[in-house]
């Protein structure tokens, strides 16, 4: 019997329950993996909460790191001993071990510790999307970045610096500032001072290229206002809360924005956008190139601590629950 952390109905962080459970032999194209680090995510909390569906009891989690413990029948490209890393495109991560198919996991290479593999599969795999997927950065451009002392956030600042953009990244607070000021994020404001009018002011008026939005309900018209003519609004997120519905008017009279609401899974539905995508995030990471931020480190029995602390914007960087 292994332990896992499950709900049986949706709510607050003391639905979530450490419980036995079996998880079973890996079927014909599955593993099991024992799990060494799980990393959190928001998006586990909307899952908790209701606002993305599942199927009750679960067991919420999409990002892990492990050792193949088990291997079902028809696999050839893992053993048992392999380390690896995922990010799943259904929950299951927060259990000291799962089963899961082999084709979402990728091979760690040494350089990469499992605590920043947890950390960085699903965040990172979600910048790679949106920063070489959905656009490709280029030196010419200026991108803001909000929720920047976040998971996601600091390895987005990180990789775009890397590309050469100017970063323009917001906080909730001027207590994270300094935080997202060590990645070289070319301005550091703050959401609660005019933040549109900052924008406008270093673009002298013109705008920035694209906005990569996390936070949703609270920032998201905003955003639409710091676009330049044509500029690209790349909302990803719902951590205020999901963006209510926009009228195309909108986006026509601010100067025939773009707008996507793009899902990872979609980017890595395939074995090898999947493997091209990790290739490119895990030889940055082991060239630290990205350094991973692993602010906070809980025991994965007390993951309702750890969604408060984040959904309370308590946490910096990524956090890692250990089994
Ligand atoms: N579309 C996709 O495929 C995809 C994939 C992965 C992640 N995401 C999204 O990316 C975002 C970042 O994910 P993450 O796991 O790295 O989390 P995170 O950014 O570390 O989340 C916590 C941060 O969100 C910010 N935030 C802003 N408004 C908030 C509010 N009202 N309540 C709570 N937090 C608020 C806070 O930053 P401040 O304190 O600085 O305000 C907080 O520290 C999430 O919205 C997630 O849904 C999307």
């Amino acid at each position: 019997m292994t332990h896992a952390i499950r709900f049986h109905a949706h709510g607050g962080p003391d639905v979530l329950r450490w419980e036995q459970v079996d998880v079973g032999e890996p079927g014909p194209k599955e593993v099991r993996i024992r799990h060494t680090a799980v990393g959190l995510n928001f998006i586990d909390v909307y899952e908790r909460t209701g606002l993305y569906s599942s199927k009750l009891p679960t067991t919420p989690g999409r990002e892990g790191a492990g050792v193949i413990e088990a291997v079902g029948s028809g696999i050839r490209d893992f053993a048992v001993g392999d380390r690896v890393g995922y990010a799943a495109d259904r929950g299951g991560a927060y259990a000291e071990a799962r089963v899961m198919p082999a084709e979402r996991l990728v091979k760690l290479p040494s350089a990469i510790d499992d605590r920043s593999a947890a950390a960085l599969m699903l965040k990172g795999l979600t910048v790679q999307m949106l920063l070489r997927q959905i656009h490709r950065v280029r030196k010419s451009d200026i991108v803001l970045i909000h929720a920047a002392a976040g998971g996601v956030g600091m390895i987005a600042v990180q990789w775009a610096k890397h590309l050469g953009a100017t970063v323009i990244a917001t906080v909730g607070s001027a207590a994270k500032q300094d935080a997202v000021r060590a990645l070289r994020a070319d301005h550091v404001l703050t959401l609660e001072e005019d933040w549109v009018a900052q924008v406008k002011s270093i673009t002298r008026k013109r705008g920035v290229n694209v906005v990569y939005d996390s936070v949703g309900k609270d920032t998201f018209m905003q955003s639409l206002d710091c676009l330049r003519p044509r500029g690209l609004m790349v909302t990803y997120g719902n951590s205020s809360g999901p963006v209510p519905p926009v009228a195309p008017l909108e986006l026509s009279k601010r100067g025939s924005l773009f707008l996507t609401r793009p899902t990872l899974f979609n980017y890595t539905a395939t074995r090898s956008a999947l493997q091209r995508a990790a290739d490119e995030l895990l030889d940055l990471a082991a060239r630290s190139v990205i350094k991973v931020h692993v602010g906070q480190t809980y025991p994965l029995q007390d993951a309702a601590r750890a969604h408060r602390e984040l959904e309370a914007r308590q946490t910096t960087g990524s956090t890692v629950l250990l089994p």
